[in-house]
């Protein structure tokens, strides 16, 4: 649960807000972030930088109400795509502060980019005919593939030989040789990102390694990653991942660096929860042994990530919490049956009506959301101080049909 969270007596609060009320006022499924939380991740990884840059990588939650604490907290964002660039810049980013990636970045998004004066991460030589061919003035930086191989889901793994991201390390001196004679590139330096939800700081170090073979650059952007803990298995903390971080640096790239890192999932994912109402509860009796389904309001249409990377979650009751449970599966409302939110996770007499809450859910939950089945995506609600402020409203039923020509 968030920092900015407490149980008492078996009841739940987000930022001082009771969920169940949080429920009851603003409807279910919904997103609950606890504002202090957010602003708490985000000093503690500029107190780690100290000089250096943190970049949000805003595809963990692009919500305007996000992007503008972190753009309050001093932040800089990374965007991956024309559309999160527009909604960074609305949200009050300078283009000094704007990093754009892409594997597939069109003319466009890279013009856009380039006349908002963000930084462009070149990622293969089409960036750099198209940068070519529109031959305005532009910050750039290299992204290498440094060959290493993390321990993640294969889907979130980015930094192997063979991914489809940035340059070989065989590719990357021709690369640099065209940036540096580019007369329209001001090439700072170069970028790694090596993988998603990492526990391991060795690959990191690994990887520091193999892209300070390619020479020597003012800027060094070392990508995001770092792990958040949905199970009891804990990641390292965010001071020792970036006083890791910047140690392989100063060691292996040398000191006096501009060195940036871009971290997602750990600025924002425990700072979140959602809350559904259960709707059904329904014993399934197997030759090896019943299986209870709670099926809740919501599912794959507000939280992909169990399906597409397996991931795990836990989830309470929010007016029973820490009440011994049984073990039940959670499932969702879609039709399919692999709309499972949680396969197994202790409920204590899980009732049509409770609300269930399912917590470290503020990263590439919202962002991922979707309309399968016609539901509406959920709002989003800040909680800070006992006071519950909507930031995202729910999607509606005309909203459905609202694009319709
Ligand atoms: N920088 C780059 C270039 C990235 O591609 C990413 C994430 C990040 C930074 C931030 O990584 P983080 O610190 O959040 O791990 N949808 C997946 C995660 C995809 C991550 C994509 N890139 C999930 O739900 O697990």
């Amino acid at each position: 649960y968030p920092h900015a969270s407490s149980v008492d007596d078996g009841r739940l609060s987000i930022g001082g807000c009771d969920a169940a009320d949080l429920a009851r006022e603003f409807g279910t499924p919904l997103y609950a972030v606890a504002e202090d939380d957010l602003r708490a991740r985000a000093r503690e990884f500029r107190a780690a930088m100290g000089e250096g840059e943190v970049i949000f990588a805003s595809k963990a939650f692009p919500c305007t109400a996000v992007l503008r604490v972190f753009e309050e907290e001093g932040l800089s964002v990374d965007v991956a795509s024309g559309g999160e660039l527009a909604l960074a810049t609305s949200a009050g980013f300078s283009g000094d502060r704007i990093i754009l990636h892409g594997n597939a970045k069109s003319a466009r998004e890279l013009e856009a980019a380039v006349d908002a004066g963000a930084r462009i991460v070149v990622d293969n030589f089409d960036d750099i005919d198209k940068l070519d061919a529109l031959g305005k003035p532009a910050n750039v930086l290299i992204r290498v593939t440094p060959g290493v191989v993390a321990d993640t889901h294969a889907a979130i793994l980015t930094g192997h030989a063979g991914s489809k991201f940035g340059f070989s390390l065989a590719q990357a001196p021709l690369a640099i040789e065209r940036l540096t004679n580019a007369p329209w590139a001001d090439l700072h330096g170069l970028h790694m990102h090596i993988g998603s939800q990492l526990f391991d700081l060795e690959p990191w170090r690994l990887a520091v390694e193999a892209i300070a073979t390619l020479g020597d650059f003012p800027a060094y952007d070392l990508g995001g990653g770092l792990a958040v803990a949905y199970t009891d298995r804990r990641p390292p903390s965010v001071t020792e991942f970036v006083g890791n971080m910047v140690a392989s640096a100063n060691e292996l790239l040398g000191t006096g660096k501009r060195l940036s890192i871009e971290p997602g999932r750990a600025l924002t994912a425990s700072a979140g929860v959602t809350l559904y109402t259960v709707e059904s509860v329904k014993d399934v009796d197997l030759p090896d042994g019943n299986v209870r389904f709670v099926a809740v309001d919501g599912g794959m249409s507000d939280n992909l990530r169990p399906m597409l990377y397996d991931a795990p979650y836990q989830a309470d009751l929010v007016d029973r919490v820490g009440a011994a449970g049984t073990p039940c599966t959670v499932v969702g409302k879609h039709c399919e049956s692999g709309d499972v939110l949680i396969r197994e996770t202790a409920l204590h007499e899980p009732k049509p009506g409770d609300v269930l809450v399912t917590p470290v859910t503020g990263a590439y939950v919202y962002a991922m959301a979707n309309n399968y089945n016609g539901v509406p995506r959920p709002p989003v609600v800040f909680c800070k101080d006992g006071e519950a402020r909507l930031v995202v409203r729910r999607e509606t039923f005309e909203d459905l049909h609202g694009r319709d020509v």
